[in-house]
């Protein structure tokens, strides 16, 4: 594995295998990766599908779930984060050591996993205990509620995109300190970029401040609020939840909205496109 690099551009796609001694073929590629199954560094094991997607097996876990190999992505080709592509992001989510987190007892970062082209983006705080160990968001009791949430939806998981405010598990699951939040801002910026998603949901209290600094989440959950062209949705957290009986129907009513308001941005998207594309209403301007 270790003579294998697998160049990616476009998200997900595979342009490339280098081997140490040279180039193959796309179906020579195919041929071998599908014969291996990739260890990585993590012990996570790797596998290419017959329909050409990756899928991984979080070391300690047995779901295999699609995701982006970046342990096979070469460090050394990674452009500027403003530039980089949803696996890219992930490979410098990893090695990252912008702020003290990295030091700090990180098992594992967790740049977050889904749909690149979600309709959805879910944004919670940060990775909690066994999120460090997966290197997965939202795989704790807190993940468990939010998977019922969204098929309360009439979502799957991997239907959205799920990620945080900060990518790396702050000790003992302490409040993110500013500076943490303002190094990891670049990978989430870049995240909601590539993605672009219709709706993008905040799930908990330093996500919603991102998007409503200082509002109360009591005051304002499930009111959709119109950013450039998409909702953000502030939401309780399925932790706070969980916890707080009272707030249960109140997250599931949130939850189940969520179709509607992508419908509603999808006919705002759709009615922006053939006006922008409109001659008559180009001449206006
Ligand atoms: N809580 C969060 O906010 N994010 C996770 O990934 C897990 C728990």
């Amino acid at each position: 594995m270790t003579n294998l690099f697998v160049d990616f551009q476009n998200q997900v796609e595979v342009i490339k295998v280098r081997c140490a001694d040279g180039e193959i073929t796309e179906a020579e590629r195919d041929a071998t990766l599908r014969k291996m199954q990739l260890k990585d560094e993590w012990g996570d094991i790797w596998m290419l599908s017959p329909t050409g997607e990756w899928f991984r097996q979080a070391s300690g876990s047995k779901e295999w779930v699609r995701d982006h190999p970046i342990a096979i992505i070469d460090p050394s080709t990674l452009p500027p984060v403003s530039e980089m592509n949803l696996p890219q992001i992930a490979r410098a989510v990893h090695d990252c050591a912008r702020c003290p987190l990295a030091q700090q007892g990180r098992s594992r970062a967790v740049p977050g996993e889904g749909n690149p082209k979600a309709d959805i983006m879910l944004i919670g705080e940060g990775p909690g205990f066994h999120e460090d160990k997966q290197g997965r968001p939202f795989v704790g009791a807190s993940g468990k509620f939010l998977n019922e949430l969204l098929n309360e939806a009439g979502y799957k998981r991997q239907d959205v995109f799920i990620t945080n405010v900060i990518k790396c598990r702050p000790p003992n699951n302490r409040d993110p300190e500013p500076e943490e939040l303002e190094a990891c801002k670049p990978y989430l910026d870049r995240q909601i970029e590539l993605i672009n998603p219709k709706v993008i949901v905040t799930l908990g209290r330093f996500s919603m401040y991102r998007f409503f600094p200082g509002a109360s989440i009591t005051k304002i959950h499930g009111q959709p609020q119109r950013m450039g062209n998409r909702l953000v949705v502030p939401m309780f957290h399925p932790a706070a939840a969980l916890h707080q009986v009272r707030w249960r129907p109140l997250i599931i009513e949130d939850f189940r909205r969520l179709p509607q308001f992508v419908a509603e941005m999808t006919i705002v998207r759709k009615s922006e496109k053939s006006n922008s594309s409109d001659p008559e209403q180009m001449s206006l301007f």
